[in-house]
């Protein structure tokens, strides 16, 4: 591991063996995967922080992980608990990992490992003061722990307790991975070469299109599909009966559906259910030929030629959210499509990020295709727009 205390082209102390030596390391990691069955089914973001944790071990620190699953508000979840990631992180590891139910419980010192060991909390959303950001809350965990390594890039846009106020009340620093996205993602917001083609697609609306409107004014065209072209059609004032659209974001979407640099796919395939099973009959339907009854569960073939021209001249590109209803299969087509021909176009800087975007490229392989696969969705969509992500602040105060 890097022995220099700081980075500097990134500017935030990174973490190294000398520092973490014998100690207690609390580290923020993002393990919010793609679960099915009760086993992880998509282990990139697991993968993403293995070297930070393989030397930590290595270093003889006692590894404490806090990481959160899903949005289940304050409140146990069996669907959302962490055992499938405690037994995966295990297998690639090759090591016991001993989940924790409660952190917080009286016995939770001694049953946490010591040097070299590796324990998982539970999912730290259960708890309502991690979201809250509540300082008695922080203050509890950071008992567990000597330091704070932060490998969880794709929560840095969240001033939750275990993101912000944690990382004040130790020593604290950015794991290798987190390093990395700022280092790479550092590239396209500083100089991105031009032209620089922008993909959204996806849900979680109400992070995405604030972001949206910024990354207007640096790349030269923004292909949109998912939840977010519903929502931008729906603002056109163009018919798309029962598909998935987010009414709470109408006033931003209204604010750039015009926007000449927004393309919006021209034909669309629908269903007569919102979450088609295999024996639905899909169609391929141009815009305007949506019927009441119809959910659009992916852009259509037109559309999906039409954004492959667009994007064969671009030299930047970045994607986050899938075209389409990423839950079914169906819904992955143009994803897929569109994916295997960004990874031929060698002379783009192709950078990818989000959950359900890296789970449907990587069911087919073709992550590799990308020079930068981002664990974060929104949190890589704030740092493109701009914005000085509270997680990566947080890091800083070990300079004053
Ligand atoms: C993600 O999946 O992008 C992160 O875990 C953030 O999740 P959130 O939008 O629920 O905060």
């Amino acid at each position: 591991m890097n022995e220099q205390k700081k980075e500097p082209n990134i500017g935030i102390p990174v973490v190294s063996s000398a520092i973490v030596m014998g100690k207690r390391v609390l580290v923020r990691a993002d393990f919010d995967v793609a679960v099915a069955g009760g086993r992880v089914i998509e282990d990139f973001r697991i993968r993403r922080v293995l070297p930070t944790l393989k030397s930590l071990i290595a270093a003889g620190a006692a590894v404490r992980i806090i990481a959160h699953r899903g949005r289940p508000n304050g409140m146990r979840s069996e669907a959302l608990g962490m055992a499938p990631v405690a037994e995966t992180l295990g297998f690639l590891l090759g090591r016991a990992v001993t989940l924790i139910d409660n952190p917080f419980a009286s016995d939770a010192e001694e049953r946490c490992g010591g040097a070299g060991s590796v324990t998982l909390f539970e999912n730290i959303r259960f708890w309502d003061g991690e979201e809250k950001n509540d300082l008695t809350f922080a203050r509890e965990l950071a008992v567990r722990g000597d330091l704070y390594v932060n490998e969880a890039f794709a929560n840095c846009h969240r001033a939750h307790a275990s993101i912000v106020s944690l990382p004040r009340m130790l020593p604290a620093y950015a794991g290798l991975a987190l390093a990395d996205e700022i280092r790479q993602l550092s590239r396209v917001r500083e100089r991105p070469a031009h032209p620089f083609v922008a993909i959204l697609g996806g849900a979680k609306l109400e992070t995405k299109l604030p972001l949206a409107r910024r990354l207007l004014r640096d790349a030269d065209q923004v292909l949109i599909g998912g939840v977010l072209a519903n929502t931008l059609l729906t603002a056109r004032g163009v018919m798309t009966g029962i598909s998935r659209r987010d009414e709470e974001c109408m006033d931003d979407a209204c604010s750039i559906a015009r926007d000449k640099k927004i393309f919006l796919p021209v034909d669309v395939v629908v269903t007569k259910s919102s979450l088609p099973t295999e024996g639905d009959l899909a169609r391929i339907v141009d815009l305007g030929m949506v019927e009441d009854g119809d959910a659009i569960i992916d852009i259509g073939p037109a559309s999906e030629a039409a954004y492959e021209r667009i994007l064969s001249g671009a030299r930047t590109i970045v994607w986050n959210g899938p075209l389409g209803l990423a839950e079914v299969s169906a819904g992955t087509h143009a994803t897929r499509m569109l994916g295997a021909a960004i990874s031929r176009m060698t002379g783009a800087f192709r950078v990818l990020g989000g959950g359900d975007t890296i789970t449907a490229l990587s069911s087919v392989g073709l992550l590799g295709g990308f020079d930068h696969v981002s664990a974060g969705g929104g949190a890589m969509l704030s740092f493109l727009a701009g914005e000085n992500l509270p997680g990566i602040k947080a890091l800083l105060h070990n300079d004053k």
